[in-house]
């Protein structure tokens, strides 16, 4: 969809689930309950309707293409959340590639369970695991994306181990917005494990210095 058309999905999304709900509180509760809670789904869709216009599909597919993401791949989406990015990822990966959704909360490793076997999603692993010991084997895979996570395991173990599980051609490709610039690559450059290739805005893309 265009945003034009997220634009006005959302309104109505908007509309639908804020009226009604507050139509049907207003009936059951009293008029005070309803406004409150009324006022309390409000907020909540509101930054959903905005999410909603600034991060349809289309514009996180193009930030996956930007990481390298292409078809035939194996790749890790560390610190997946609840798939933001894994089952995009896997559309454009195809039949012939992998994606692993790794996470360390159970929620989102649920989540991201439950998202796979409505969609019947073939080509996607889920792994309950921690970012610092994948279980993944040595040199398997093509790309390393972490989108927004980044700062919640910044150190050399994390990229030890995504050195590890990385083709020697591998790329790791980080989007953060939360680090600064300077510390962020001051953790990279200590670990002496890869070296910039690509920069745009906040998606940092590296390739290991043993690949050279
Ligand atoms: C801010 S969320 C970002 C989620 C997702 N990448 C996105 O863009 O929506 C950060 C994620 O990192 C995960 N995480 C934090 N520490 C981790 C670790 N040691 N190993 C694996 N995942 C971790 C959290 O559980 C959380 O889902």
């Amino acid at each position: 969809m265009e945003p034009q058309q997220w634009f006005w999905v959302g309104i109505s999304a908007f509309l639908a689930a804020t009226i009604i709900p507050y139509l049907i509180l207003k009936y059951i509760y009293h008029k005070l309950l309803a406004n409150v809670l009324n006022y309390l789904f409000y907020i909540l869709l509101f930054w959903m309707w905005i999410f909603a216009i600034y991060e349809t599909p289309g514009i996180r597919r193009r930030r996956l293409e930007k990481a390298g993401v292409k078809e035939r791949q194996v790749i890790v989406d560390l610190g997946c959340g609840p798939g933001r990015f894994v089952f995009l990822a896997s559309k454009i990966i195809g039949p012939e590639g992998k994606v692993y959704a790794l996470d360390i909360h159970p929620l989102n490793i649920a989540i991201v369970t439950v998202r796979k076997a409505i969609g019947g999603y073939k080509n996607i692993n889920v792994m309950y695991a921690d970012c610092h010991a994948t279980q993944l084997p040595d040199k398997a895979i093509d790309l390393v994306f972490i989108n927004d996570a980044f700062h919640e395991f910044a150190d050399k173990d994390t990229l030890k181990e995504v050195a590890r599980i990385l083709k020697t051609d591998g790329i790791l490709a980080i989007d953060e917005h939360e680090m600064r610039e300077a510390k962020f690559m001051r953790i990279i450059e200590s670990a002496n494990l890869f070296t910039l290739i690509e920069k745009e805005k906040k998606l940092y893309k590296f390739k290991l210095l043993i690949g050279d």
